[in-house]
């Protein structure tokens, strides 16, 4: 059996039909998808500095981190199902996660508080960058539905950007 033919036919299967054409289906899934991978990791390191933050401010950055993880988490399920709309498939695996994320993993056994705000605030303000490139992607295929759903995260992205920026002022003495 001839392995190509086999892959491309049970992945035909899989092809939602869409109006955009072949060449958006792929253009938009593979930036979409590198983007659910960002999602998820950045997902996961704001719960690991929700779990691990300490100090005088814990009760405030634990909350604000837990608030931030849950407005990350409410966005994959959202882009997966855009993914499979436009025809294209999506994330299989956390090995999968894996392979396509840009955001790194913060596996240090302590980060001080301020460090963690200052990395999160970093990958918020990049994950926003990359989804109004991801934007540009759209708007050549006039996909405007994909555009409208990325308008909204990546101005929630900047909000948490400012949180996490204001939040690291504590203690600054006025000029
Ligand atoms: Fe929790």
């Amino acid at each position: 059996m001839n392995d190509k033919r086999t892959t491309s036919r049970r992945t035909a299967k899989l092809a939602t039909p869409t109006s955009l054409g072949t060449k958006a289906t792929h253009d938009i899934s593979g930036a979409l998808n590198a983007l659910l991978a960002d999602f998820f990791a950045l997902y996961l390191k704001t719960k690991n500095f929700h779990w691990h933050v300490s100090g005088p401010h814990f009760r405030d950055y634990h909350l604000l981190l837990d608030e931030q993880a849950g407005e990350i988490y409410a966005t994959t399920d959202p882009i997966a199902e855009r993914v499979r709309k436009l025809g294209g498939t999506t994330l299989h695996s956390i090995g999968h996660i894996a392979r396509l994320q840009r955001v790194s993993d913060n596996d240090a056994d302590y980060v001080t508080p301020l460090d963690m705000l200052a990395e999160l605030r970093e990958d918020n303000a990049r994950l926003a960058d990359r989804m109004r490139e991801t934007h540009n992607v759209c708007d050549e295929y006039n996909d405007v539905a994909t555009a409208s759903l990325l308008e909204v995260w990546i101005d929630e992205a900047e909000r948490r950007a400012w949180f996490l920026f204001e939040s690291t002022r504590h203690g600054e003495t006025p000029a």
